[in-house]
């Protein structure tokens, strides 16, 4: 039996145009996924979905839509097409470089109502179509959902987000749906390109550089490479872990970079 096979299987990404959302995407649609793919960033989402059919793998839709507005459609526009849902990956998110006395309280709503109360929507209306497939959820989270970083706000939708994904895999258990969270350290991506500023980009780089045992930032590559293994049948007996993949910044103390 092949476990990273995703024939047959319908897998939703959120944040699907650029980034870690749009590897994943094509990633996944390697191991054979029919994607329904998410993203508020039209051109990128178009982009990424014609690619993936010009790898000969016909079978990706484009959804444009905000995941704080429409998760309804998000999901009616997945069966319709699909019929079926066996994969949500929660990926979709904004951050922030501030810390607590820079950021204003409006930043923690909008980061609270996207990197987490969408989360909790999408996932309400996920389940009965994933209970039918015996499917899984991967949250997209960070190290900052484990141990604390510089950017307080960003953290606690992430710490918040790993606790509902254990709460989710307690609850869906028994309904044959497992649910697991991916927690990154530094990706080279749009996100922490907009994020900093090019002097503070360059410090972190070193940073990691200078403290991660591996030595660098990760890659995208590396991130799809851990969801695809928790949703696909390889992790059928893993549920409820906080998946670091996060080149040993955690276990060398090395994840607050002042
Ligand atoms: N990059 C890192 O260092 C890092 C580290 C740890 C964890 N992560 C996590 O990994 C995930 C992906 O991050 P990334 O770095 O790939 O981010 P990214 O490059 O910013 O990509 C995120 C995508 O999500 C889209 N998006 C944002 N808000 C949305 C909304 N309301 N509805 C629909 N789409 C929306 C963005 O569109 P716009 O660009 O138009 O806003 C963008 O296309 C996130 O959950 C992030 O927290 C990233």
């Amino acid at each position: 039996m092949q476990f990273l096979d995703f024939t047959k299987k319908v897998v939703l990404i959120t944040g699907a145009a650029t980034g870690i959302g749009a590897n994943a995407a094509r990633y996944i649609a390697k191991l054979g996924g029919q994607m329904a793919l998410v993203d508020i960033n039209a051109t990128g989402l178009n982009e990424v979905v014609e690619q993936i059919k010009g790898d000969n793998s016909p079978n990706a839709l484009a959804i444009v839509a905000d995941v704080t507005e429409d998760s309804e459609r998000i999901i009616a526009e997945t069966i319709n097409h699909f019929g079926r849902l066996d994969v949500l990956v929660n990926n979709a998110a904004i951050g922030s470089e501030k810390n607590i006395m820079d950021a204003d309280i409006s930043d923690f709503d909008r980061m609270m109502n996207t990197n987490l109360r969408s989360i909790v929507i999408l996932t309400k209306l996920a389940v009965p179509h994933l209970e039918k497939s015996k499917g899984n959820i991967v949250n997209v989270s960070s190290i900052s959902g484990i141990v604390p970083v510089k950017y307080a706000f960003y953290g606690m939708t992430k710490a918040a987000l790993d606790q509902f994904s254990k709460s989710a895999a307690n609850e869906f258990g028994p309904r044959n749906i497992r649910v697991n969270s991916v927690n990154p350290s530094f990706v080279l991506t749009p996100m922490f390109e907009n994020a900093f500023t090019a002097e503070e980009a360059l410090r972190l780089k070193n940073k990691c550089k200078e403290r991660y045992p591996i030595g660098r930032m990760g890659r995208t590559e590396e991130i799809s490479a851990a969801i695809a293994f928790l949703a696909s049948e390889a992790a059928s007996f893993i549920t409820g872990v906080q998946f670091a993949v996060d080149g040993g910044a955690i276990s060398a103390g090395a994840h607050y970079l002042n």
